[in-house]
């Protein structure tokens, strides 16, 4: 029986809930959901199939949507799940509904959902996660993992409860947010504390930021707004408009900045 999972991360949540769940798992592998990965032929035949993915603006990345579209998934009957992981209490949005939706397209079923709540990674005054609050969820994702491994190798079927309204009104959000905004990465800008290290171009699993004249040069085409650029900033010389001027940066504590290079770079 051997795992894959799929993970998209800006600042390493989903990348360490899928650590530890593979420390649960045997025979488990784990791939960063990239753009660099769309230029390849995408396929598996693993047993079974996992993706954990952050909520963002109440849905899943666009670029999470393209990788599903193209994997193409041997193996006949595989058991598949998803792991949500979302900063607010009840943030899951229709992360379930659109992996379903993709997986249903393939001719393949969704066998298990299930969330996990993490430190929300918005550098806005009102997202900001407390120390307190940082610890608890921890300590939380440390207990549920085991119980989640457990319901994937018993091949549990979980399936997670439509409610019609609420996802009418989560797809209103999350369409609007991709429509509206246009290019997400308008309101980026590297300032004079910038020191060329191209953390921010490396760790963009768009390849949206290309370094140009010593700074990082956003590319207005395929932002996923994961805030992995600003958040692992070493110098915290990346901001957002000017809302993220003196806001504390987060990213998990236990995961590295070079585990999320591409590894051309390394
Ligand atoms: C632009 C943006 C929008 C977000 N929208 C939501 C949301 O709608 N609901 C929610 O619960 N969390 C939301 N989040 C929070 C993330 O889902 C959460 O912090 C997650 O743990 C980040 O995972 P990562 O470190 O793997 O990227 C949002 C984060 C970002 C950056």
């Amino acid at each position: 029986m051997n795992t894959i999972i799929y993970y998209f991360t800006g600042t390493g949540n989903s990348l360490k809930v899928s650590k530890d769940l593979s420390q649960h798992l045997d025979n488990t592998e784990l791939i960063q959901i990239r753009q660099e990965w769309l230029s390849q032929k995408l396929f598996t035949d693993a047993d079974n199939i996992g993706f954990v993915v952050p909520t963002i603006f109440s849905g899943i990345p666009k670029l999470v949507d393209q990788f599903i579209k193209q994997l193409d998934i041997r193996k006949k009957s595989p058991y598949i799940f998803v792991i949500s992981n979302h900063g607010d209490p009840k943030g899951i949005g229709i992360v379930f509904e659109q992996i379903q939706k993709l997986i249903a397209e393939k001719g393949h079923s969704l066998a298990a959902c299930f969330d996990i709540r993490m430190p929300h990674n918005v550098p806005e005054k009102d997202h900001l996660t407390t120390n307190d609050e940082k610890k608890r969820l921890f300590q939380e994702e440390t207990i549920r993992i085991p119980i989640i491994a457990e319901s994937i190798r018993k091949a549990e079927l979980i399936p997670h409860k439509h409610k019609k309204i609420k996802n009418i009104f989560e797809r209103m959000i999350y369409n609007g947010a991709y429509k509206s905004t246009g290019s997400l990465d308008k309101g980026f800008y590297a300032n004079e504390r910038c020191i060329n290290c191209a953390t921010c171009s490396r760790i963009c699993p768009a390849q949206n930021i290309g370094m140009k004249d010593g700074r990082p040069k956003w590319k207005q085409d395929n932002c996923q707004l994961c805030f992995g650029c600003l958040q692992w900033c070493p110098k915290e010389a990346i901001q957002y408009n000017k809302r993220t001027i003196g806001i504390e940066r987060y990213h998990h504590p236990q995961i590295k900045a070079k585990e999320l290079f591409y590894k051309k770079f390394e």
